[in-house]
């Protein structure tokens, strides 16, 4: 490279560094790295966190062949304090399962292999230590910029901290990521527009650095911003706390000069392998030497990208031009690179720093209470269902509409004899059908449980405040929808006079309508799909309806399934048993019998006609959905951190019997794999695979 050209940037805090052999590349000097003479970072001095992978491979099993594919193969790197490291390649080259897995992140059907050592030992970092904004913006959409800063800022940190300060805080986050004109601007989702991908990607990335986190993984951190927003965003990062040491790794597509001149060090991705892993200032150097070198005026981000994409291939003609197949330029690049010398500075960087040490253990910061999580989480979920239309207030449009359908179709039912039937049906009607429609509020609810996954995974407040907050937040609009309608429906039928009647009746409809969403909220942990999650939730409460003893009385449901066990662990059983008793029992009906006036009492009614359990109170029915409601949000509760040790316990027997075996060939790791797998789906296999795996060298 003979000649370079020079970025104009008017701002005195930058420090151009041009030189003949690159292209002019601009470093702040909150990065300092223009104070060290010999191009090494000074921030490697600083006390920080300093991460290291080394033959880091993660395979991923394929559903359709069941074969294992390599997502990562042998990545090796380092970051350092006081440095930005960028992961680039095509897109599907393994940037974002690269952070993932150095993030911690295990995503479903992969397998990882190699070392991840934190100051060169293997350690999790304390909470507020390490912050993730992932490649997906993952906020509520009814909240404004402010709000969500503010509510992340008060969840986040610690109680120690002053409330007017962490405002302050937020406030100064939202301004270093030039969001100050949108700060009341909603975020917007679905159906509301609200904030650009660009702004969200800032508010996201505002969110997770109010802890000034020493070790900071962005994923396309500027994807959806223009050349001069991508930088100052960039640059505002790398400048943040210039005096505490931060480790930055970010993934990025396509950053212009000035935002790539910020990087220290590069790793070059393709298809998983590492094509470069080096300083970002000698990468250049490193594709002329292997004879691709950056043509002028191209910046040198662009021509990397280019020469490694292999994705357009088929559609370039590549023999007229006399261009070699990218693939074989990977290759040779790739093969070029493991035996270069920067490879082995890489590793005997990777030495140093492991000999180094621990040396500087990070403190664990403080967030906030459980008590101020489950308030703080309990105002923000009350805000986002009070603006999300379809939470609740499409539901309570819809509720009243039935109600008055169902008053005029059993209006003035009458106190006669043979208007019991037509009470049970509307009674009916009420406890299973109209609570059916909880599902209604399942997709604002996915929603909710994405930000929960997200934050949780950051480990900024626990379960069980989550599950709190969603119980005492949902109250108020439960009720709204019980007792409104409910009212509507119960006086214009015209059943069982008395308010203590009528009370009973809408805690019957409040219980249920909670005993629903609670249900909801176990398929949402499982299945986070809008569309199966409402078939499979409705699936379940339509065997609990047939199984709850009004289509077929209870004496008749059959034995094995119906009856036992769905009858007695469906609420609709006690929901209507319930109902009935408050309708009937202590009421007296005449009737004709031949023309003889007969008396029959409503208990006998309830006994004989309904098979009504009638050795205990209508209240017990009440308390059982009740105590379903505590043990469905338990069971919510338990199966999050099931899924979760199920998963790094799955990890840890890879990673133990990875370890006693370090040479397993390839075909022995798919032996290995299937194992894990089969010893789950098929207990008695397990035997066959484990003598395989024993006797594998
Ligand atoms: N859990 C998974 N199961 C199956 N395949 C996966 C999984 N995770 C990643 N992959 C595959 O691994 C490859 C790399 O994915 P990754 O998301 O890391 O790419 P990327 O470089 O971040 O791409 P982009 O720039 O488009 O975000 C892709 O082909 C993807 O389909
Ligand atoms: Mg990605």
């Amino acid at each position: 490279m003979e000649s370079s050209h020079v970025i104009e940037i008017n701002n005195p805090k930058e420090v151009e560094i041009t030189s003949h052999d690159e292209p002019a590349l601009h470093y702040h000097e909150g990065v300092r790295r223009k104070s060290c003479s010999n191009g090494e970072v000074e921030g490697n001095n600083i006390n920080g966190v300093c991460l290291t992978w080394k033959d880091l491979s993660v395979l991923v099993r394929d559903g359709q062949t069941g074969k294992n594919r390599a997502i990562l193969e042998g990545v090796t790197g380092y970051a350092r304090p006081g440095e930005i490291l960028a992961i680039m390649g095509p897109s599907g080259s393994g940037k974002s399962t690269l952070l993932d897995t150095l993030a911690g992140r295990v995503q479903p059907k992969t397998r990882k292999s190699g070392d991840i050592l934190l100051n060169g030992v293997k350690r999790t970092l304390a909470y507020g230590t390490s912050a993730y904004v992932t490649q997906e913006d993952t906020l509520i959409t009814t909240l404004t910029v402010c709000e969500s800063v503010y509510y992340s800022a008060q969840l986040h940190l610690p109680d120690s901290m002053l409330k007017a300060k962490k405002k302050e805080r937020a406030e100064l986050t939202i301004k270093e990521m030039g969001l100050q004109d949108s700060m009341d601007t909603r975020i917007g989702g679905w159906g509301a527009k609200g904030l650009s991908g660009g702004q969200k990607r800032r508010v996201s990335i505002c969110i997770e650095i109010l802890t000034r986190p020493k070790l900071l993984f962005l994923d396309e951190p500027t994807s959806g911003l223009d050349s001069a927003a991508a930088y100052y965003v960039m640059s505002r990062i790398a400048k943040l706390d210039q005096h505490e040491g931060r480790t930055i790794i970010a993934s990025i597509h396509q950053p212009c000069s000035e935002v790539y001149g910020l990087f220290h060090n590069l790793c070059l991705l393709s298809s998983g392998k590492t094509v470069y892993f080096g300083k970002t200032s000698s990468a250049n150097q490193f594709f002329t030497l292997n004879g691709f070198p950056c043509p002028n005026f191209q910046s040198p981000s662009d021509h990397f990208l280019r020469t490694i994409n292999k994705h357009f291939d088929e559609h370039i003609e590549l023999g007229s031009a006399g261009m070699k197949p990218t693939g074989e330029v990977i290759n040779a690049l790739i093969d070029s690179y493991k035996s270069s010398s920067t490879y082995k500075e890489v590793e005997s960087k990777i030495a140093e720093i492991c000999k180094k040490g621990d040396v500087e253990q990070d403190k664990k910061k403080d967030h906030a209470s459980f008590l101020t999580q489950c308030i703080v989480l309990t105002r923000r979920s009350f805000v986002n269902m009070h603006r999300d239309l379809g939470y609740y207030w499409l539901r309570l449009a819809i509720y009243l509409a039935l109600s008055f359908a169902l008053g005029t179709l059993f209006h003035n039912a009458g106190s006669s004899y043979s208007s019991i039937e037509a009470r049970n049906s509307m009674m009916m009607f009420v406890a299973s059908f109209l609570t059916f429609m909880a599902i209604g509020g399942f997709p604002s609810f996915v929603e909710d449980m994405k930000v929960y996954e997200h934050e949780r995974l950051n480990g900024h407040y626990s379960t069980g405040a989550f599950v709190i907050a969603n119980t005492l937040s949902a109250t108020p609009y439960l009720l709204l929808v019980s007792v409104i309608p409910g009212a509507i429906a119960y006086y214009l039928t015209g059943l069982h006079a008395g308010l203590d009647h009528f009370a009973y009746y809408a805690s019957i409809l409040f219980a249920c309508m909670l005993v629903v969403e609670s249900l909801m909220m176990i398929v949402a942990s499982i299945v986070q799909n809008y569309l199966m999650g409402i078939i499979v939730g409705a699936g379940i409460q339509g065997f609990m309806i047939l199984a709850g003893g009004f289509f077929r009385l209870p004496n008749d449901l059959p034995d094995p399934i119906w009856k036992y066990p769905l009858f007695y662990i469906g609420f609709h059983k006690y929901a209507y048993q319930g109902l009935f008793k408050n309708e009937l029992e202590g009421v007296k009906y005449v009737y004709n019998d031949a023309g003889v006036q007969n008396v029959v009492d409503g208990a006998y009614m309830l006994r004989e006609k309904w098979q009504v359990e009638m050795g205990y109170s209508k209240w017990v029915d009440l308390l059982i959905i009740l105590g379903m409601v505590v043990i469905y949000r338990m069971m919510f509760w338990v199966i999050i951190i099931i899924v979760d040790k199920v998963k790094s316990g799955l990890m840890t027997l890879f990673q133990r019997s990875k370890r006693k075996k370090p040479k397993l060939r390839k075909k022995e790791c798919n032996a290995h794999f299937s194992f894990v797998i089969l010893k789950i789906r098929n207990f008695p296999m397990f035997y066959n695979f484990t003598d395989l795996v024993i006797k594998s060298p």
